[in-house]
């Protein structure tokens, strides 16, 4: 018998470098116990919504410019009921969900962040921000952080972390590149693997 796999749905905005992290990771094997049956992007002409079609998996848009916050999250919430979505991975989804929203989904929403929580992280801090700020400071080691999504921008409990060195003369741009591969790519698909299995097994 076929073993049962969750449901996930992606949340995208932009290029979908983590997405794709996360499709190779399906096909490759890492991720086993769950199956991305869906991707969402708030943007239309999201570069996600791309790597998504070529690679089989249904697209939707939930566009909080059109419909609000409210209505965003409307869609979102009929398009995981209509599709039987267990669980949801917010890659490079680059809006806040409402309290209401996060709270009906309780262990079922993670995010990945582009630093070391509680480092660099809450309201503001997105893109190439988090990065400005780190080196601002002046850190000597930054990284990504996988997290459970509650009511607190950056502040449900932490899944997976991983720890990322920052060369001398490194830039914004220079450093979001490589926490991207030596970080978000990596411990994003094992977060979604972890938390799947979890998920299977009843213990979340
Ligand atoms: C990543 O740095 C992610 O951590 C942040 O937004 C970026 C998305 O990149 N939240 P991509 O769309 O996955 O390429």
């Amino acid at each position: 018998m076929k073993k049962k796999k969750v449901n996930i749905a992606v949340l995208v905005s932009g290029g979908g470098t983590n997405l794709q992290a996360l499709i190779d990771a399906e096909k490759s094997g890492i991720i086993e116990s769950g199956k991305i049956s869906l991707v969402i992007s708030n943007k239309a002409d999201a570069f996600a919504l791309s790597r998504a079609e070529k690679a089989g998996i249904k697209t939707a848009v939930a566009s909080k410019k059109e419909l609000g916050q409210a209505g965003m999250e409307e869609r979102i919430s009929a398009l995981i009921s209509e599709n039987s979505i267990d669980f949801l991975v917010l890659a490079g989804f680059m809006c806040i969900l409402s309290q209401s929203f996060t709270k009906q989904y309780d262990h079922r929403i993670i995010n990945i962040h582009p630093s070391l929580i509680p480092s660099f992280c809450g309201e503001g801090f997105y893109g190439l921000r988090v990065h400005e700020a780190a080196l601002e400071k002046g850190v000597k080691v930054t990284g990504a952080t996988v997290h459970f999504v509650n009511e607190i921008p950056d502040g449900g409990e932490i899944i997976i972390q991983k720890a990322v060195t920052i060369p001398d003369g490194s830039t914004p741009q220079s450093l979001q590149k490589r926490v991207m591969k030596l970080a978000e790519w990596k411990i994003l698909p094992l977060a979604c693997e972890l938390v799947s299995k979890k998920i299977l097994n009843g213990e979340i």
